[in-house]
């Protein structure tokens, strides 16, 4: 768990980064409408959240900053028995006062009020500018006199960029979740089954496991489906002789993991199966051995570009010389996505890839990163071997860049040929 100390200290960090006299506010996420008058379930906004940790809707952390003096509020739903009757339970301001180190505890429905008094003085105001949230907007109308506007969201999500140490504890968490779906999805009987079936498969682990959410849609996509790079809709019968990709990860305690595993319908890899798996697998596995501090994520994109598409070029997929391919851009039609991205409590962690300067960031210690290449060979692909039609593959893992080299976070979920033949059921 996160502990109230270090919420504190990321708003301490984060007051330091607005200018004098400023007002900064930053708002919960509203709840999503599902259809007419049902919900989907609430979910925290990430960089609320990263401030705070305060999982309810109807809430703010407002920020003061004046001759170096600083101020922090949180506002929270007021205690309501008719509300908390349908939805409930609510903290409430007494008891958010007991847990949160803020200097003070509000009742939301005092925001305006208070803001109108703080507004005095302020040249600048931080806040969520290019949300959709009425919350924003409203607050965007009374504080319009304030003249400096700035956007508070890319403060924060620069300083999601690198975890803590407590931060890595919970990504570790919710990976382990991850392996055991993954592990069950292996060793699943799948003889007349659905993909959807198998989706269920994972996503039970997810819940027993007390990860009540998927960190995004689970892709179980059999056969050719994998070449469908977002293919959610997991209809489609498993069969027998075909690859399913399987991306699926939880959100555990709000943190992601962000896995995928290409394994065989019948417990085992026909041989071109074999020869596609482990020029992904080879390439992954040079990819991350190149993970530390300083080197660029987009060096690792060429080196991947690089080894899959001379991998091709060796088994027929692709002619000719693979520099000049590259150059052409001709294996973007096999390998048409990026190495990977930044993880966190979004899957796809929000933190810049680029500094002010539009340089690229180069990795630190301290940065989560999935490395996640692919080859997606389409079945009415005529200038393909045969063999290789209709089959999609990406190997996909969670890695945490240390001092001097990286650990991968996943290193447990089983990935080589032999590991995954030999948990798989068989027939
Ligand atoms: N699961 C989404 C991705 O791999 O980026
Ligand atoms: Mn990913
Ligand atoms: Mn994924």
């Amino acid at each position: 768990m996160i502990k109230e100390q270090e919420y504190k200290k990321r708003r301490e960090r984060l007051l330091k980064k607005l200018s004098n006299d400023s007002l900064g506010v930053i708002f919960s996420a509203e709840p999503a409408t599902r259809s007419n008058d049902t919900h989907h379930p609430y979910r925290q906004d990430s960089n609320f959240y990263y401030l705070c940790g305060f999982k309810e809707d109807s809430a703010a952390l407002l920020f003061l900053k004046s001759k170096g003096k600083t101020k922090t509020l949180l506002f929270v739903h007021k205690k309501d028995k008719t509300i908390e009757l349908w939805t409930g339970e609510r903290l409430g301001v007494k008891e958010a006062k007991k847990i949160f180190l803020v200097d003070e505890v509000c009742a939301i429905d005092d925001l305006e009020k208070k803001l109108k008094g703080y507004i005095k003085g302020k040249k600048n105001i931080y806040f969520e500018s290019s949300s959709k949230k009425s919350s924003v907007k409203k607050v965007s109308k009374l504080t319009k006199d304030i003249k400096n506007k700035h956007d508070i969201v890319p403060l924060v999500q620069k300083m999601r960029l690198i975890k803590s140490a407590a931060e890595i504890e919970m990504i570790k968490e919710s990976i382990n979740i991850t392996a055991k779906a993954h592990h069950r999805a292996i060793t699943m009987d799948k003889r007349g089954k659905y993909e959807y079936q198998l989706q269920a498969e994972i996503e039970h682990e997810f819940k027993v496991n007390a990860a009540y959410s998927d960190a995004y849609t689970s892709i179980v996509a059999c056969g050719n489906n994998a070449n469908t790079l977002h293919y959610i809709k997991n209809d489609k019968p498993l069969t027998d002789g075909e690859l399913i990709l399987i991306d699926a990860g939880c959100e555990h305690n709000y943190y992601a993991s962000d896995i995928t595993r290409t394994i065989p319908v019948n417990g085992s890899y026909s041989k071109a199966q074999k020869e596609l798996y482990d020029l992904v697998l080879n390439t992954q596995l040079r990819i991350i051995s190149m993970i530390k501090p300083l080197v660029k994520r987009s060096h690792l994109q060429e080196t991947a570009e690089k080894l899959l598409t001379k991998g091709m070029v060796e088994l027929g997929i692709l002619k000719g010389d693979y520099k000049n391919l590259i150059k052409e851009k001709k294996h973007k039609k096999y390998y048409p996505h990026g190495i990977g991205h930044w993880m966190g409590i979004d899957v796809h962690d929000p933190a810049p890839y680029r500094d002010a300067k539009e340089r690229e960031i180069a990795l630190q210690k301290g940065m989560v990163l999935t490395i996640e290449p692919g080859l997606y060979i389409d079945k009415n692909d005529k200038s393909v071997p045969k063999k290789y039609r209709g089959i999609g593959i990406r190997i996909e893992d969670d890695i945490l860049v240390t001092k001097d080299g990286c650990e991968n976070l996943s290193h447990h979920i089983v990935k080589t040929v032999d590991e995954i033949e030999s948990l798989s059921f068989k027939f």
